[in-house]
């Protein structure tokens, strides 16, 4: 089932989320809704606040050119153990911040621990588009966005801008 994605500004956009205790039918069913809101959107990471639930769990596939094979990955409790000292600048954007993009300075290797929907705990080292993305998602879990590594100025503007564009849609909705 595809679920609605929150929009910025949403105050649960901006909330810790919590650990999950349990992997049960609940969490499974919203970690398959999760990968197919992504793909459906089409985007190529989403953390469980942006359909608003504050636990968590991430999914993200960044296979996007169309002769690759899918990539999933579906994140318990995900966290950071190392970053590399090199970083990487990456144009981002944000499936709750639609048509915004800017570039974003990250560390650039990141090993990341995690448990699947097994309960099974792994460690793997990511670099690139990937080491990019699982500190964006993890980023949605604390609570920050990625315009949150902007200037006061930028982020101010894009925040007004996605406060009409809300406003428009829900006009239109109407
Ligand atoms: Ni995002």
């Amino acid at each position: 089932m595809i679920r609605p994605i929150l929009l910025h500004p949403d105050s649960r956009l901006k909330k810790k989320a919590v650990n999950i205790e349990n992997i049960d039918d609940a969490l499974i069913n919203l970690a398959e809704d999760m990968m197919e809101t992504m793909y459906d959107a089409p985007g190529i990471g989403l953390a469980a606040p942006q359909v608003g639930i504050l636990e968590r769990l991430i999914v993200m596939d960044c296979a996007k050119k169309e002769d690759e094979d899918p990539d999933p990955f579906i994140m318990v409790n995900p966290i950071i153990t190392t970053s590399s000292e090199e970083k990487n600048v990456y144009e981002e954007g944000c499936l709750s911040i639609p048509e915004h993009f800017a570039e974003i300075t990250r560390p650039e290797v990141i090993q990341v621990e995690w448990v699947d929907l097994e309960g099974k705990q792994h460690t793997q080292e990511f670099d690139g588009l990937k080491s990019t993305c699982v500190q964006h998602e993890i980023d949605h879990l604390n609570g920050k966005l990625f315009i949150d590594y902007l200037g006061p100025m930028k982020r101010q503007l894009i925040t007004r801008k996605m406060q009409k564009f809300k406003r428009e849609k829900l006009r239109g909705e109407e």
